[in-house]
Protein backbone atom coordinates (compact mmCIF):
# COMPACT_ATOMS: atom_id res chain seq x y z
CA UNK A 1 0.00 0.00 0.00
CA UNK A 2 1.01 3.61 -0.91
CA UNK A 3 -0.52 7.06 0.15
CA UNK A 4 -1.21 9.40 -2.71
CA UNK A 5 -2.49 12.41 -2.79
CA UNK A 6 -4.84 13.03 -5.93
CA UNK A 7 -6.27 16.77 -6.69
CA UNK A 8 -9.39 16.62 -8.70
CA UNK A 9 -11.01 19.71 -10.93
CA UNK A 10 -14.77 19.93 -9.06
CA UNK A 11 -17.94 21.90 -10.22
CA UNK A 12 -21.10 21.22 -8.04
CA UNK A 13 -23.31 23.09 -10.41
CA UNK A 14 -26.03 22.88 -7.32
CA UNK A 15 -23.96 25.62 -5.28
CA UNK A 16 -23.83 28.32 -7.76
CA UNK A 17 -20.21 28.52 -7.50
CA UNK A 18 -17.59 28.07 -10.34
CA UNK A 19 -15.21 24.94 -10.71
CA UNK A 20 -12.41 24.58 -7.66
CA UNK A 21 -9.32 22.35 -6.81
CA UNK A 22 -10.11 19.51 -4.34
CA UNK A 23 -7.15 17.56 -2.44
CA UNK A 24 -7.80 14.22 -1.59
CA UNK A 25 -5.38 11.28 0.20
CA UNK A 26 -5.79 8.03 -0.87
CA UNK A 27 -3.90 5.10 0.59
CA UNK A 28 -4.03 1.66 -1.80
CA UNK A 29 -1.58 -0.58 -4.19
CA UNK A 30 0.05 1.04 -6.81
CA UNK A 31 -0.76 -1.51 -9.46
CA UNK A 32 -4.61 -0.32 -8.49
CA UNK A 33 -6.04 2.45 -10.61
CA UNK A 34 -6.70 6.23 -10.82
CA UNK A 35 -10.17 5.41 -10.73
CA UNK A 36 -10.22 3.14 -7.67
CA UNK A 37 -8.73 6.04 -5.95
CA UNK A 38 -11.67 8.24 -6.57
CA UNK A 39 -13.76 5.67 -5.51
CA UNK A 40 -11.76 5.22 -2.27
CA UNK A 41 -11.96 9.02 -1.60
CA UNK A 42 -16.00 9.27 -2.53
CA UNK A 43 -16.15 6.28 0.10
CA UNK A 44 -14.56 7.51 2.64
CA UNK A 45 -14.11 11.44 2.16
CA UNK A 46 -17.05 13.18 0.28
CA UNK A 47 -19.65 10.98 -0.86
CA UNK A 48 -20.84 13.88 -3.40
CA UNK A 49 -17.79 13.14 -5.39
CA UNK A 50 -19.24 12.18 -8.76
CA UNK A 51 -17.18 10.03 -11.02
CA UNK A 52 -19.24 7.67 -13.76
CA UNK A 53 -18.14 4.12 -13.88
CA UNK A 54 -19.00 0.64 -14.31
CA UNK A 55 -17.24 -2.24 -15.44
CA UNK A 56 -13.52 -0.76 -13.88
CA UNK A 57 -11.98 -3.33 -16.54
CA UNK A 58 -11.49 -0.38 -19.67
CA UNK A 59 -14.64 -2.50 -21.59
CA UNK A 60 -17.84 -0.09 -21.10
CA UNK A 61 -16.17 3.24 -21.96
CA UNK A 62 -17.64 5.03 -19.33
CA UNK A 63 -14.63 6.76 -16.93
CA UNK A 64 -13.26 9.12 -19.80
CA UNK A 65 -11.05 11.63 -17.78
CA UNK A 66 -8.00 13.77 -17.93
CA UNK A 67 -5.38 12.30 -15.59
CA UNK A 68 -1.87 14.61 -15.46
CA UNK A 69 -3.30 16.47 -18.58
CA UNK A 70 -4.00 13.16 -20.68
CA UNK A 71 -7.09 11.90 -21.72
CA UNK A 72 -7.81 8.17 -21.14
CA UNK A 73 -9.95 5.68 -18.76
CA UNK A 74 -9.40 6.17 -14.93
CA UNK A 75 -9.59 2.38 -14.37
CA UNK A 76 -7.23 1.53 -17.10
CA UNK A 77 -4.55 4.04 -15.64
CA UNK A 78 -2.30 2.73 -12.53
CA UNK A 79 -2.36 5.07 -9.62
CA UNK A 80 1.30 3.74 -9.48
CA UNK A 81 2.38 5.56 -12.89
CA UNK A 82 -0.24 7.92 -13.00
CA UNK A 83 2.13 9.13 -9.54
CA UNK A 84 5.30 8.71 -11.70
CA UNK A 85 3.97 10.85 -14.17
CA UNK A 86 3.07 13.47 -12.09
CA UNK A 87 6.42 13.69 -10.38
CA UNK A 88 8.11 13.82 -14.07
CA UNK A 89 6.14 17.20 -14.54
CA UNK A 90 5.98 18.74 -11.77
CA UNK A 91 10.03 18.38 -12.07
CA UNK A 92 10.18 19.62 -15.41
CA UNK A 93 8.19 22.64 -14.58
CA UNK A 94 10.43 23.47 -12.19
CA UNK A 95 13.70 22.98 -13.93
CA UNK A 96 14.44 20.22 -11.72
CA UNK A 97 14.87 17.30 -14.85
CA UNK A 98 17.60 15.33 -12.92
CA UNK A 99 16.20 15.69 -9.37
CA UNK A 100 14.84 12.78 -7.20
CA UNK A 101 11.26 11.69 -8.38
CA UNK A 102 9.60 13.46 -5.95
CA UNK A 103 8.59 16.79 -5.13
CA UNK A 104 10.40 19.10 -2.59
CA UNK A 105 7.79 19.49 -0.66
CA UNK A 106 6.84 15.28 -1.02
CA UNK A 107 5.33 13.49 -4.26
CA UNK A 108 3.56 16.11 -6.72
CA UNK A 109 -0.57 15.57 -6.38
CA UNK A 110 -2.07 13.33 -9.04
CA UNK A 111 -4.09 15.87 -11.65
CA UNK A 112 -7.35 14.92 -12.28
CA UNK A 113 -9.69 16.67 -14.28
CA UNK A 114 -12.80 16.26 -16.36
CA UNK A 115 -12.68 15.56 -19.98
CA UNK A 116 -11.99 18.22 -22.42
CA UNK A 117 -14.24 19.86 -25.49
CA UNK A 118 -17.63 18.90 -23.49
CA UNK A 119 -19.41 20.71 -21.23
CA UNK A 120 -19.57 19.48 -17.47
CA UNK A 121 -22.51 18.24 -15.68
CA UNK A 122 -20.66 17.85 -12.42
CA UNK A 123 -17.17 16.64 -11.15
CA UNK A 124 -15.94 14.29 -13.45
CA UNK A 125 -19.26 13.91 -15.32
CA UNK A 126 -19.43 15.06 -18.77
CA UNK A 127 -22.27 15.95 -21.44
CA UNK A 128 -20.91 13.10 -24.03
CA UNK A 129 -24.38 13.70 -25.66
CA UNK A 130 -23.81 17.17 -27.04
CA UNK A 131 -20.16 16.35 -28.41
CA UNK A 132 -20.40 12.54 -28.43
CA UNK A 133 -23.46 10.61 -29.39
CA UNK A 134 -24.59 13.53 -31.78
CA UNK A 135 -21.60 12.84 -33.44
CA UNK A 136 -21.80 9.50 -33.89
CA UNK A 137 -25.40 9.77 -35.22
CA UNK A 138 -24.31 11.98 -37.59
CA UNK A 139 -22.26 9.38 -39.49
CA UNK A 140 -25.18 7.09 -39.79
CA UNK A 141 -23.45 4.16 -37.38
CA UNK A 142 -25.27 1.59 -38.70
CA UNK A 143 -25.21 -1.16 -42.16
CA UNK A 144 -26.66 0.34 -45.44
CA UNK A 145 -26.94 -2.76 -47.69
CA UNK A 146 -28.81 -2.92 -50.94
CA UNK A 147 -31.05 -5.22 -51.72
CA UNK A 148 -33.35 -8.80 -50.15
CA UNK A 149 -31.54 -9.27 -46.52
CA UNK A 150 -30.04 -13.14 -46.93
CA UNK A 151 -32.16 -15.39 -45.14
CA UNK A 152 -29.39 -15.60 -42.65
CA UNK A 153 -26.39 -13.86 -41.38
CA UNK A 154 -24.61 -11.77 -44.69
CA UNK A 155 -21.45 -14.13 -45.78
CA UNK A 156 -18.08 -12.46 -46.08
CA UNK A 157 -14.57 -13.17 -46.53
CA UNK A 158 -13.01 -12.84 -43.14
CA UNK A 159 -10.07 -11.37 -44.65
CA UNK A 160 -12.30 -8.36 -46.28
CA UNK A 161 -13.12 -7.56 -42.63
CA UNK A 162 -9.30 -7.29 -41.31
CA UNK A 163 -9.05 -3.58 -42.75
CA UNK A 164 -11.94 -2.45 -40.01
CA UNK A 165 -11.44 -4.69 -36.47
CA UNK A 166 -9.38 -1.72 -35.59
CA UNK A 167 -12.09 0.80 -35.92
CA UNK A 168 -14.63 -1.94 -34.17
CA UNK A 169 -12.91 -1.95 -31.47
CA UNK A 170 -13.65 1.18 -29.97
CA UNK A 171 -15.72 1.22 -26.43
CA UNK A 172 -17.28 5.00 -27.21
CA UNK A 173 -15.17 6.59 -23.86
CA UNK A 174 -14.64 9.88 -26.59
CA UNK A 175 -11.03 9.90 -24.70
CA UNK A 176 -10.00 11.39 -28.05
CA UNK A 177 -12.48 13.60 -28.50
CA UNK A 178 -11.25 14.96 -25.53
CA UNK A 179 -7.82 15.22 -27.04
CA UNK A 180 -8.80 16.63 -30.21
CA UNK A 181 -6.62 19.80 -30.54
CA UNK A 182 -9.05 21.03 -33.77
CA UNK A 183 -12.51 20.30 -31.84
CA UNK A 184 -10.61 22.67 -29.39
CA UNK A 185 -10.27 25.36 -32.11
CA UNK A 186 -14.09 23.91 -34.10
CA UNK A 187 -16.29 22.56 -32.26
CA UNK A 188 -18.36 21.93 -34.83
CA UNK A 189 -15.84 19.34 -36.41
CA UNK A 190 -17.12 15.56 -36.73
CA UNK A 191 -14.37 14.56 -35.00
CA UNK A 192 -12.08 11.71 -34.13
CA UNK A 193 -14.30 8.94 -32.41
CA UNK A 194 -16.90 9.60 -35.16
CA UNK A 195 -14.91 9.27 -38.21
CA UNK A 196 -13.28 6.30 -36.67
CA UNK A 197 -17.04 4.62 -36.53
CA UNK A 198 -17.63 6.00 -40.13
CA UNK A 199 -14.78 4.31 -41.20
CA UNK A 200 -16.01 1.04 -39.93
CA UNK A 201 -18.85 1.56 -41.76
CA UNK A 202 -17.10 2.64 -45.41
CA UNK A 203 -14.64 -0.45 -44.85
CA UNK A 204 -17.28 -2.94 -44.36
CA UNK A 205 -17.81 -5.19 -47.65
CA UNK A 206 -21.46 -5.84 -46.92
CA UNK A 207 -22.10 -1.76 -47.04
CA UNK A 208 -23.97 -0.31 -50.41
CA UNK A 209 -23.29 3.14 -49.62
CA UNK A 210 -19.68 4.01 -49.40
CA UNK A 211 -19.84 6.54 -52.41
CA UNK A 212 -22.57 7.99 -50.73
CA UNK A 213 -20.77 8.38 -47.39
CA UNK A 214 -17.78 9.45 -48.73
CA UNK A 215 -19.33 12.28 -50.58
CA UNK A 216 -20.96 13.03 -47.56
CA UNK A 217 -17.99 13.31 -45.06
CA UNK A 218 -15.80 14.67 -47.72
CA UNK A 219 -18.23 17.78 -49.20
CA UNK A 220 -18.42 18.73 -45.05
CA UNK A 221 -16.42 21.62 -44.03
CA UNK A 222 -16.01 19.72 -41.23
CA UNK A 223 -15.36 16.44 -42.42
CA UNK A 224 -12.38 13.95 -42.77
CA UNK A 225 -10.27 17.45 -44.28
CA UNK A 226 -10.77 18.91 -40.66
CA UNK A 227 -8.33 17.01 -39.13
CA UNK A 228 -4.69 18.12 -38.47
CA UNK A 229 -2.98 15.28 -37.61
CA UNK A 230 -1.89 15.86 -34.89
CA UNK A 231 -1.91 12.03 -33.25
CA UNK A 232 -3.62 13.41 -30.16
CA UNK A 233 -6.40 10.94 -30.21
CA UNK A 234 -3.68 8.27 -31.08
CA UNK A 235 -2.42 8.99 -27.52
CA UNK A 236 -5.28 9.12 -26.14
CA UNK A 237 -7.34 5.94 -27.22
CA UNK A 238 -7.22 3.20 -24.84
CA UNK A 239 -8.20 0.56 -27.30
CA UNK A 240 -5.88 0.62 -30.06
CA UNK A 241 -8.39 2.52 -32.65
CA UNK A 242 -6.03 5.19 -33.99
CA UNK A 243 -8.83 7.22 -35.13
CA UNK A 244 -6.81 9.80 -36.95
CA UNK A 245 -5.34 6.49 -39.13
CA UNK A 246 -9.05 5.57 -39.82
CA UNK A 247 -9.58 9.56 -40.86
CA UNK A 248 -6.11 8.89 -43.55
CA UNK A 249 -7.72 5.71 -44.45
CA UNK A 250 -11.26 7.24 -45.17
CA UNK A 251 -9.11 10.07 -47.29
CA UNK A 252 -7.54 7.24 -49.43
CA UNK A 253 -10.33 5.83 -50.17
CA UNK A 254 -12.11 9.25 -51.02
CA UNK A 255 -9.53 9.87 -53.41
CA UNK A 256 -9.45 6.22 -54.95
CA UNK A 257 -13.15 7.09 -55.93
CA UNK A 258 -12.19 10.68 -57.67
CA UNK A 259 -14.90 12.36 -54.73
CA UNK A 260 -14.02 15.83 -55.26
CA UNK A 261 -14.18 18.32 -51.90
CA UNK A 262 -15.20 21.92 -52.10
CA UNK A 263 -12.70 22.21 -49.57
CA UNK A 264 -9.96 20.61 -51.95
CA UNK A 265 -8.31 19.04 -49.31
CA UNK A 266 -7.62 15.67 -51.80
CA UNK A 267 -5.34 18.87 -54.06
CA UNK A 268 -3.95 19.65 -51.27
CA UNK A 269 -2.36 16.52 -50.17
CA UNK A 270 -1.30 15.60 -53.40
CA UNK A 271 -0.03 19.22 -53.56
CA UNK A 272 1.61 18.45 -50.52
CA UNK A 273 3.73 14.75 -51.77
CA UNK A 274 4.62 16.77 -55.16
CA UNK A 275 6.36 19.45 -52.97
CA UNK A 276 8.38 17.53 -51.05
CA UNK A 277 9.37 15.27 -53.91
CA UNK A 278 10.23 18.47 -55.33
CA UNK A 279 12.11 20.45 -53.02
CA UNK A 280 12.76 17.69 -49.54
CA UNK A 281 11.08 20.77 -47.52
CA UNK A 282 7.36 22.30 -47.50
CA UNK A 283 6.99 25.68 -49.12
CA UNK A 284 4.04 26.76 -47.62
CA UNK A 285 3.14 29.54 -49.59
CA UNK A 286 3.40 26.90 -53.01
CA UNK A 287 1.44 24.69 -50.71
CA UNK A 288 -1.21 27.10 -50.84
CA UNK A 289 -0.98 28.07 -54.46
CA UNK A 290 -1.03 23.81 -55.60
CA UNK A 291 -3.50 23.42 -53.51
CA UNK A 292 -5.89 25.21 -55.11
CA UNK A 293 -4.67 26.04 -58.57
CA UNK A 294 -2.50 22.54 -59.19
CA UNK A 295 0.17 22.75 -61.73
CA UNK A 296 -0.73 26.99 -62.86
CA UNK A 297 2.63 28.48 -61.93
CA UNK A 298 4.61 29.22 -65.38
CA UNK A 299 1.16 29.16 -67.07
CA UNK A 300 -0.46 31.96 -65.31
CA UNK A 301 -3.82 30.82 -65.44
CA UNK A 302 -5.22 31.02 -61.97
CA UNK A 303 -8.68 29.98 -61.93
CA UNK A 304 -10.78 32.83 -59.72
CA UNK A 305 -11.52 30.47 -56.70
CA UNK A 306 -7.44 29.83 -56.35
CA UNK A 307 -7.30 34.04 -56.38
CA UNK A 308 -10.02 33.85 -53.70
CA UNK A 309 -8.72 31.71 -51.33
CA UNK A 310 -4.93 32.95 -51.40
CA UNK A 311 -6.42 36.46 -50.60
CA UNK A 312 -8.16 35.13 -48.54
CA UNK A 313 -5.43 33.34 -46.65
CA UNK A 314 -3.68 37.07 -46.24
CA UNK A 315 -5.07 37.30 -42.65
CA UNK A 316 -3.35 33.44 -41.88
CA UNK A 317 0.07 34.56 -43.58
CA UNK A 318 0.20 38.34 -41.96
CA UNK A 319 -0.56 36.01 -38.35
CA UNK A 320 2.08 33.23 -39.26
CA UNK A 321 4.07 36.72 -39.39
CA UNK A 322 3.32 38.22 -36.05
CA UNK A 323 3.75 34.60 -34.51
CA UNK A 324 7.26 33.94 -36.04
CA UNK A 325 5.58 31.02 -38.20
CA UNK A 326 6.99 32.61 -40.88
CA UNK A 327 9.84 34.49 -39.64
CA UNK A 328 11.15 35.81 -43.76
CA UNK A 329 8.97 37.87 -46.19
CA UNK A 330 10.20 36.00 -49.26
CA UNK A 331 8.66 32.77 -47.36
CA UNK A 332 5.12 33.84 -48.27
CA UNK A 333 6.47 34.41 -52.48
CA UNK A 334 5.80 31.24 -53.97
CA UNK A 335 8.49 28.83 -55.03
CA UNK A 336 11.12 31.10 -53.76
CA UNK A 337 11.68 28.64 -50.81
CA UNK A 338 14.98 26.77 -50.72
CA UNK A 339 15.27 23.22 -51.86
CA UNK A 340 17.24 20.61 -49.24
CA UNK A 341 21.12 20.71 -50.08
CA UNK A 342 20.36 16.71 -50.99
CA UNK A 343 17.26 15.46 -50.97
CA UNK A 344 18.50 12.08 -52.98
CA UNK A 345 17.22 10.28 -49.87
CA UNK A 346 13.83 11.55 -50.76
CA UNK A 347 13.52 11.16 -53.68
CA UNK A 348 14.67 7.21 -53.34
CA UNK A 349 11.28 6.97 -51.35
CA UNK A 350 9.22 8.59 -54.09
CA UNK A 351 10.97 5.61 -56.75
CA UNK A 352 10.64 2.82 -54.16
CA UNK A 353 7.31 3.66 -53.88
CA UNK A 354 6.72 4.16 -57.49
CA UNK A 355 8.48 0.94 -58.33
CA UNK A 356 6.50 -1.32 -55.74
CA UNK A 357 3.20 0.33 -56.18
CA UNK A 358 2.74 1.46 -52.69
CA UNK A 359 1.22 4.50 -51.82
CA UNK A 360 2.86 7.32 -49.67
CA UNK A 361 1.09 7.65 -46.43
CA UNK A 362 2.77 9.19 -43.53
CA UNK A 363 0.30 8.38 -41.40
CA UNK A 364 -1.18 4.88 -41.16
CA UNK A 365 1.56 3.07 -39.89
CA UNK A 366 3.15 -0.08 -39.83
CA UNK A 367 6.72 -1.99 -41.72
CA UNK A 368 7.42 -3.62 -44.48
CA UNK A 369 7.03 -7.41 -43.76
CA UNK A 370 4.99 -6.71 -40.34
CA UNK A 371 1.69 -8.75 -40.08
CA UNK A 372 2.61 -11.21 -42.92
CA UNK A 373 -0.57 -13.47 -43.82
CA UNK A 374 -0.38 -16.87 -43.61
CA UNK A 375 -0.70 -17.19 -47.82
CA UNK A 376 2.62 -14.73 -47.56
CA UNK A 377 0.97 -11.53 -49.18
CA UNK A 378 1.81 -8.53 -46.83
CA UNK A 379 -1.40 -6.90 -44.64
CA UNK A 380 -3.03 -4.26 -45.79
CA UNK A 381 -2.05 -2.01 -44.12
CA UNK A 382 1.42 -2.50 -45.48
CA UNK A 383 0.74 -2.42 -49.16
CA UNK A 384 -1.74 0.50 -49.56
CA UNK A 385 -0.95 2.06 -46.38
S1 LIG B 1 -5.25 13.67 -35.34
FE1 LIG B 1 -7.03 14.76 -36.15
S2 LIG B 1 -8.79 13.78 -35.21
FE2 LIG B 1 -6.98 13.11 -34.07
S3 LIG B 1 -6.88 14.53 -32.34
FE3 LIG B 1 -5.60 15.40 -33.96
S4 LIG B 1 -6.94 16.77 -35.14
FE4 LIG B 1 -8.25 15.46 -33.87
S1 LIG C 1 -11.65 5.76 -30.69
FE1 LIG C 1 -10.63 5.12 -28.80
S2 LIG C 1 -10.60 6.98 -27.54
FE2 LIG C 1 -12.06 7.35 -29.17
S3 LIG C 1 -14.02 6.80 -28.28
FE3 LIG C 1 -13.24 4.97 -29.33
S4 LIG C 1 -12.11 3.83 -27.76
FE4 LIG C 1 -12.43 5.88 -26.94
S1 LIG D 1 -15.26 1.79 -15.78
FE1 LIG D 1 -15.68 0.83 -17.68
S2 LIG D 1 -14.12 1.59 -18.94
FE2 LIG D 1 -13.57 2.34 -17.01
Amino acid sequence: MAEYTIKVRRFQPESGEGPYWEEFNVDLDPSLSVLDGLLQAKDKEDGSLAVRCSCRAAICGSCGMKINGQSGLGCKTQIGEAQELADKFSRASSGEEEALPTHADGPAPIVIEPMGNMPVIKDLITDMESTHWTKIRRVTPWLLPHGEPPEREYIVEPESMIDITQSMACIQCGACVSSCLSMEADPGFIGPAALAKAYRFVGDPRDAETTERLHDLANDPRGIYDCTHCFSCIDACPKGVAPMDQIMRLRRRAGEEGVEDPNSGHDHEIAFVKIIEKKGTLDESLLLQESFAPGFKGKLKPNKRAIREMLGSIPTAIRGIKTGKMRSLHKLIPGVHPKLPDQDDVKAIYRHAEEHNEELNLYIRGEEGEDAQADGTAAEEVTNG
